[in-house]
């Protein structure tokens, strides 16, 4: 019913909403339901949007399309709010695709907060359905960055182009989006990622001193190829030692070949160190190895953002787009995907980044621990929190079907389904670690699995789907420690 080829305004879906109760309600009773992670009430949802805090509140959106699990509607942003990383309040969509600017979708984009107002900056994708040869990469689509100016988090205001196609350089073919604000010695900043109409992914860089009126700065690139597109891009400073900032650009390329990319996900998202200016200042840059945030199975997309204590954050897309594996069993009960635990960001060794769950998670930790020991197994609730310090080879097993193998000799850990059913087609996946694994951490939500190695130095997420109720998990080569969350 709903399709891209559509407007939806807020009281079409509203209309639609009405008759989604029983549905909503067997959706939330669904035992692969997650319960503390963000997961939609209904249909689809895909990456983090316009993350922000607003005095004690974190304002998280999302790219949302509840008409259908498989995704063949329309994206609305969804709103959601927490103040503790750990329950969050649903306040249901607030942007629409109810325009000519965005007629075919209201993609991802980003929130900045200035002088007490909201500005969000998102994509407007509009598709032309006139005629039938259109390749929608070259020809038939426009992609919008429009701006909206708001006082009330759920109530966004009048949409105007920010940038649009006649700001792109020539060689940019029609897909340009979700646009990130960052400021800098009073200039703003908005990097969109982008695609050349030689397949070639870029991020490109807009300024701005009153984020009304942008004028188009400069490129960011990679001599070779990488990958087509390069979508949401991000930029993150950490104060360093010395006072000097280590500096990152983050996006999530689509088309790495060869290689380690082709035994690994169909789509990467992924960071680089940078040196220099990528701002188009004066002065040269360079961007270091691109290392992937997460080397499991499902994750993309990610945003980061800042708290107001002055914290990185980042959240994940816990889904893959185009993957040959899935979600059958949410999408048979009309929900997919979820979002990854808020991950605090700190830098680590050689240009790399640490990720570990937000600490406010710890306060859903039960009060007493459970020592499971070297070679035991326990019935564990599927929502747990297990810490462990091995000293050379160690293996996990979580509900008898997936697996998590250490080897010391070559620092190589593999993650793998040894049950298809709980499986959902995802296979193999591995990363070699820069260092000796001492730490492991791995957060169990229901219908999800995070594993931190190394305090964050390498992380694999992946959904999962054993059988409802308690999981059994077995650790060999080492103690662990449980805490049910
Ligand atoms: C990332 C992405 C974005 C786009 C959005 C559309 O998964 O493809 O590039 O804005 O999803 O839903």
């Amino acid at each position: 019913m709903f399709n891209q080829k559509n407007k939806v305004t807020r009281a079409d879906y509203e209309q639609w909403r009405a008759g989604q109760d029983e549905t909503a309600a067997r959706i939330a009773s669904d035992p692969d339901r997650l319960l503390f992670h963000v997961e939609p009430e209904l249909g689809w949802l895909n990456d983090p949007n316009g993350l922000v805090q607003i005095g004690d509140t974190y304002h998280i959106y999302h790219q949302y399309d509840p008409f259908d699990a498989a995704h063949g509607g329309p994206v609305l942003w969804n709103h959601l709010t927490t103040k503790d990383f750990v329950t969050y309040e649903n306040h249901g969509p607030v942007l629409f695709p109810d325009s000519d600017l965005d007629s075919s979708g209201a993609y991802s984009g980003s929130a900045f907060v200035r002088d007490g107002k909201i500005h969000y900056f998102y994509t407007g994708n509009v598709k032309h359905f006139d005629r039938d040869d259109y390749d929608y990469v070259l020809t038939g689509r426009e992609q919008n960055q429009i701006h909206v100016v708001a006082e009330n988090p759920d109530e966004l205001g009048e949409k105007r182009i920010a940038v649009g196609p006649v700001d792109y350089p020539d060689d940019i073919g029609t897909h340009v989006r979700d646009p990130k604000i960052l400021e800098h010695d009073g200039i703003y900043y908005m990097v969109l990622g982008a695609r050349t109409k030689d397949d070639r992914g870029c991020v490109l860089v807009y300024t701005s001193r009153n984020l009304e009126d942008w004028s188009y700065a400069t490129r960011i690139e990679l001599g070779e190829k990488f990958g087509f597109m390069w979508e949401c891009p991000g930029y993150l400073e950490l104060e360093a030692d010395g006072g000097v900032p280590a500096k990152w650009l983050s996006f999530s390329p689509q088309g790495l070949e060869g290689g380690r990319w082709d035994r690994g996900n169909v789509y990467a998202a992924g960071y680089m160190p940078v040196t220099g200016d990528i701002t188009g200042g004066d002065s040269a840059y360079d961007l270091g190895e691109f290392h992937l945030w997460d080397a499991g199975f499902d994750f993309y997309a990610p945003q980061e953002f800042a708290s107001e204590d002055g914290r990185h954050i980042l959240i994940g897309w816990m889904g893959m787009p185009d993957a040959d594996y899935g979600n059958a069993p949410t999408v048979a009960h009309g929900w997919q995907h979820c979002f990854t635990v808020p991950r605090l960001l700190t830098k680590g060794e050689n240009g790399t980044l640490l990720q570990t769950p937000v600490p406010e998670l710890d306060a859903r930790r039960s009060a007493a621990a459970l020592t499971l020991r070297n070679g035991e197994e326990a019935s564990l609730s599927p929502c747990f929190d297990l810490t462990a310090a091995p000293a050379g080879d160690f293996a996990l097993t979580v509900a008898h079907g997936v697996e998590l193998v250490y080897t010391e000799q070559d620092s190589t850990c593999v993650l793998q389904f040894t049950d298809p059913a709980q499986a959902s087609g995802r296979t193999q996946r591995r990363t070699k670690l820069s260092a000796p694994c001492r730490s492991v951490r791995v957060v169990g939500d229901r219908s999800s699995l995070e594993i931190f190695l190394n305090d964050g130095a390498a992380v694999f997420s992946t959904r999962y789907y054993p059988a409802a109720g308690d999981v059994a998990v077995k650790i060999s080569g080492t103690d662990a420690l449980v805490y049910s969350l």
